[in-house]
């Protein structure tokens, strides 16, 4: 029975749905993410210290004939965790089997996978944060000791059951760093964590891609997509497409800044990379003029769960500084009231 399948984020959130700066991969694009998606280290832009890291890891394991330790990475969607865990598969020339951690409900569901690896192989895990406490017992013993300890029956007459595995590498991805186990988190020989893109790799993803796509842009607009991209390469590929159907209805051979602009407008996507959704999200914050606001409140006020705040939203403004968290709740920052004109101290005036 073969447990291991690809899981499709299909997430139907309300004001999401239609979101072009979503972070999530809409379904559809999870074919058209395949053909653009690096396989070798030189299409992989930027991450430069994790990239250094893992190529000297990998070296050093082909040398030893070994198996590559197993490896976390963490950081927000569509950064590019799993197009690395694709990459270090290549490099390692090992199979890569690919799960989610939602999809394994069951202790046998977990020893399905396990018993199925072949000497060598790449387990990727996505979402591990959401393992169950049970399934990560089972997982401590594989990882540590490629062995399988199945207990049968229950009470005094209960049996454990050893079976060797195969030696594999754990990769596991997370959006949550924080809401890992310990545990779990101490069997990892290597932790990465994915960092936002610079504007000028963007730019440089774009064209890569704008070529494999058989379109030409010019620097500028691609220049003008990355910046409007949030950091993140999945939304930067998203905006791109939408940009190309512009051009193709205009007849545009080669992408202009003016189209890129255009399409980048009727999108509603703001120069930062903000749609009404971020600055819904900042607006709240800022009527608050200093309070801190829990993260229950913004969610019920957005009719948004806090999840999607929390992993989709938030990320990128911390990091930008529109956000700050406290013990209390969020608070706005003043880059927040400058980008909305808004005025700490009047109820509403500008400033
Ligand atoms: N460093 C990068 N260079 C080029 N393309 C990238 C890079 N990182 C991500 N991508 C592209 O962005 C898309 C989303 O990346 P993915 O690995 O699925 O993100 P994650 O698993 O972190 O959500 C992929 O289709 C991939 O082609
Ligand atoms: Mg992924």
């Amino acid at each position: 029975m073969e447990k291991i399948s690809i899981q499709h984020s299909s997430d139907s959130n309300s004001s999401r749905n239609n979101r072009i700066v979503e972070v999530q991969k809409i379904d559809i694009e999870s074919h058209q993410e395949v053909s653009l998606r690096p396989s070798v280290w030189e299409e992989y832009i930027g991450q430069e210290k994790i990239k250094k890291n893992l190529k000297v890891f990998i070296e050093a394991s082909k040398k030893r004939q070994e198996c590559l330790d197993h490896i976390l990475f963490f950081g927000p969607p569509g950064l590019g965790k799993t197009t690395l865990s694709h990459i270090i598969a290549n490099e390692m020339q090992s199979s890569i089997k690919i799960t989610a951690a939602p999809m394994i409900e069951k202790a046998g569901d977990l020893a399905a996978i396990l018993t199925n690896l072949n000497e060598g192989d790449i387990l990727f895990i996505d979402e591990i944060h959401r393992l169950s406490p049970a399934i990560e017992e089972i997982l401590y013993p594989a990882m540590e000791d490629f062995r399988l300890d199945i207990i049968i029956g229950s009470g005094p007459a209960a049996q454990t059951l050893k079976i060797d595995l195969p030696h594999f590498t754990l990769i596991g991805a997370t959006t949550r760093a924080g809401m890992l186990s310990n545990p779990l988190r101490d069997r990892f020989g290597m932790n990465f964590r994915l960092q936002f893109y610079e504007s000028i790799e963007l730019a440089q993803i774009i064209l890569a891609a704008a070529s494999k796509l058989g379109k030409t842009l010019s620097q500028v607009a691609a220049n003008e997509i990355a910046k409007r991209s949030r950091g993140t390469p999945r939304i930067a590929l998203r905006l791109l497409r939408r940009v190309r159907d512009f051009a193709d209805v205009k007849g545009e051979e080669n992408i202009s800044l003016e189209c890129a602009q255009y399409a980048l407008n009727e999108l509603g996507v703001n120069e930062f990379g903000f749609d009404e959704l971020d600055l819904r999200y900042l607006e709240i914050l800022a009527e608050s003029r200093g309070k801190p606001i829990g993260l229950n409140t913004i969610a019920a006020a957005m009719s948004e769960d806090e999840v999607t705040i929390e992993d989709v939203i938030e990320p990128y403004l911390l990091a930008n500084g529109y956000l700050e968290r406290t013990a209390k709740g969020r608070i706005a920052t003043f880059k927040t009231y400058e980008l909305l004109k808004i005025s700490f101290f009047e109820n509403r005036g500008l400033f």
